[in-house]
């Protein structure tokens, strides 16, 4: 099978029976230092989310495997008469990428934020990273915003 091939996955929420799915996808793309290396920390995170009214979870199933995952937070502008879906995170693994799953897992999660009223879907994007470098948002109709700059500040909340 050619590696661009595009990959039959089937996409859907996230369960808990996905976590160690999940888990696993990360260790496969280098545990992040944030998490425990017995992958509690990540496992009790998404555990969380699971019933957050606010948060949207996806996973793109392959063979009975999770290959990748959106995570997406829906949050009210009083400016707008909407919300809009920041998109936290998107992981494809390794050997699934550039097969089309993570444009299935991006176009499921619009479905979603449209089916809540979201008037806009954003994400952060580090110039750094190869999705950066390879256009993948814009090749999905994202458009970079210039006047815009992303500013933060950690805070210590104890
Ligand atoms: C970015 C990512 C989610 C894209 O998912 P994917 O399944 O590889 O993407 P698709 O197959 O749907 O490809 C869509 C486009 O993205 C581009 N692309 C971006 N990053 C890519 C990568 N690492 N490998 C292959 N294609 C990539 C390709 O140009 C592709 O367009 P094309 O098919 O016309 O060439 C995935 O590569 C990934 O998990 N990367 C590491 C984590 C990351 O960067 N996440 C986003 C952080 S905000």
């Amino acid at each position: 099978m050619s590696a661009h091939e595009p990959l039959p996955v089937r996409i859907r929420p996230l369960q808990r029976s996905d976590l160690p799915g999940v888990m696993q996808l990360h260790r496969e793309l280098g545990w992040n230092p944030a998490f425990k290396a017995d992958g509690s920390t990540l496992g009790q995170r998404l555990a969380a989310l699971i019933t957050e009214e606010s948060a949207l979870l996806l996973v793109a199933e392959h063979d009975r495997h999770v290959v990748g995952y959106v995570h997406g937070e829906v949050v009210t502008h009083l400016l707008f008469a909407g919300r809009e879906l920041l998109i936290t995170e998107v992981f494809v693994v390794g050997s699934a990428r550039g097969r089309g799953v993570g444009t299935a897992l991006m176009a499921a999660i619009e479905t979603q934020a449209a089916a809540r009223k979201c008037f806009r879907i954003s994400v952060l994007n580090s110039r750094e990273r190869e999705s950066y470098r390879r256009g993948f948002y814009p090749s999905l109709g994202y458009e970079e915003r210039p006047s815009v700059v992303n500013f933060t500040k950690r805070l210590d909340w104890g």
